[in-house]
């Protein structure tokens, strides 16, 4: 037997299955062939034990709490690199050259304007709607607007030029999903300002009144981007490769994307973490009562901001952002309470048993609210800020999936039928 090979025995028969090795020595049993070999499938509910695919874009090691992209660690990109540098990284995976960056920046400068006419679809949204809504139906309607593309087959040119604007525009119709819902006229993107100061110009800016950017908003708000470019398989990326697998285009995949990431136990973290450090801090602050909560079984409460799927240890990405956050509200000069809050709950959270047991840590989400709230971004923003940082990872996982050899493959996972067995249909009067 290759010694590289499961072994599987059914019904008194062996089969044999390849194993799959990964460039960092991660194994995986190639099941492909089960059903056609045995008539069984596996059973794997949420996916945690499942690859969909070969992916070289990012490397996670849960255990360690390891994180890189492209190779490069994660601590390095945040601290050296530029959001624009590391969204070129993810998708073509190198680092560019002084000269392709350059180039990759003034595409993002010429691209960063929406159609006009998509102007208008924002005043069909009641000031009341949530921008991700807002943001996810825009992306979406951004397939309309390319009327000499062939969406569904993209030339490579053509897959530069819409992956770039993509990118370039999302930041604009956050801003403007926003100055919608505060009533305020729309800013445009200037062709002077860099991706971070541009999109907080069209955030905070008003014909009355500019905004003055500060140089550690900017840094902090650069780094949270980069720390949100990618993360491998995660329900949105798995979601924008699903879609696309049919064939669906860019902007349709990557609508998708967005829809996946609003639910709280994904992206909507960082909004539930606010809303849950809120309550705390007006129910008198103390943190032991919401920690006992998330561990009383007969209450479906949990500590937002804790755990995750594929990290066993601290979430790299939260080390980070926890000393960002002392950082930005120290050079603000805010004290919020809220952060006070947050560290006690994670004191409690890393020596608690219930938590430590079960390998819970606080993840991504629990300190980027702080940072975003120091901002003046409002908490129904939060998760179009994770979209925005998620876009190149997203952009990347489409274009490996549609120039894997031989093509995607569509996605269709199997299911064990338990419903009822057959039965014959009787007339309502007769029932
Ligand atoms: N508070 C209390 N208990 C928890 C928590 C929590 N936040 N998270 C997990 N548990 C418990 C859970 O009750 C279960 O206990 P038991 O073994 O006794 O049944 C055990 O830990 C394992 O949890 P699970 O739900 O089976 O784990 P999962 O991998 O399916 O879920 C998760 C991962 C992230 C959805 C979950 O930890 C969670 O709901 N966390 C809070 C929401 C959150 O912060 N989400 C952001 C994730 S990171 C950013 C992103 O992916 O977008």
């Amino acid at each position: 037997m290759d010694q590289q090979a499961a072994k599987v025995i059914l019904d008194g028969n062996t089969y044999e299955l390849p194993v799959v090795v990964g460039s960092e020595g991660e194994r995986g049993i190639d099941i492909s062939k089960l059903r056609t070999l045995t008539n069984y499938v596996t059973f794997d509910h949420g996916f945690g034990n499942t690859s969909n695919c070969l992916s070289a874009i990012t490397y996670l090691d849960g255990e360690a709490g390891i994180l890189r992209y492209r190779g490069y660690p994660i601590e390095q990109l945040a601290q050296y690199s530029s959001f624009i540098e590391t969204a070129y990284l993810l998708v073509y995976g190198q680092l560019p050259t002084s000269y392709q960056l350059s180039d990759f920046s003034d595409l993002f400068t010429q691209h960063s304007m929406i159609h006009e006419d998509m102007k208008h679809l924002f005043n069909g949204y009641p000031s009341t709607a949530h921008p991700m809504a807002i943001l996810a139906s825009m992306v979406c309607s951004l397939s309309a607007y390319y009327p000499g593309i062939d969406l569904m087959n993209p030339t490579q040119a053509q897959f530069d030029q819409i992956a770039v604007q993509l990118m370039s525009k999302i930041r604009t119709i956050a801003a403007f999903a926003y100055k919608k819902s505060i009533g305020e006229p729309f800013v445009y993107p200037e062709e002077n300002l860099e991706y971070v100061p541009n999109f907080l110009n069209m955030m905070f800016s008003s014909p009355i009144k500019p905004y003055k950017i500060y140089d550690e908003v900017i840094t902090a708000l650069k780094v949270l981007m980069i720390l949100h470019a990618d993360h491998e398989q995660n329900c949105s990326t798995s979601t924008v490769r699903l879609v696309g697998s049919a064939r669906a285009n860019l902007f349709a995949s990557i609508s998708a994307g967005i829809c996946a990431l609003w639910g709280p136990l994904h992206g909507g973290a960082n909004e539930a973490v606010i809303d849950m450090l809120e309550a705390i801090h007006r129910d008198g602050g103390d943190a032991t009562k919401y920690v006992n909560m998330a561990k009383d079984k007969a209450n479906t409460f949990r500590l937002m901001g804790v755990g995750h799927r594929v990290y066993k240890s601290y979430d790299p990405r939260a080390k980070i952002i926890k000393k960002c956050a002392h950082d930005l509200l120290n050079k603000l000069g805010v004290n919020d309470p809220l952060l006070e809050i947050a560290v006690q709950l994670e004191e409690q959270v890393l020596k608690d048993p219930y938590f430590t047991e079960r390998n819970l840590y606080p993840n991504v989400d629990f300190y980027s609210g702080i940072i975003y709230k120091a901002i003046g971004i409002p908490k129904d923003m939060f998760t179009v800020m994770f979209a925005i940082g998620r876009l190149p990872g997203w952009i990347a996982h489409w274009k490996e999936m549609i120039e894997f050899p031989g093509g995607p493959k569509i996605g269709r996972p199997r299911q064990i039928y338990v419903g009822s067995n057959q039965r014959d249909y009787i007339q309502i009067n007769k029932r």
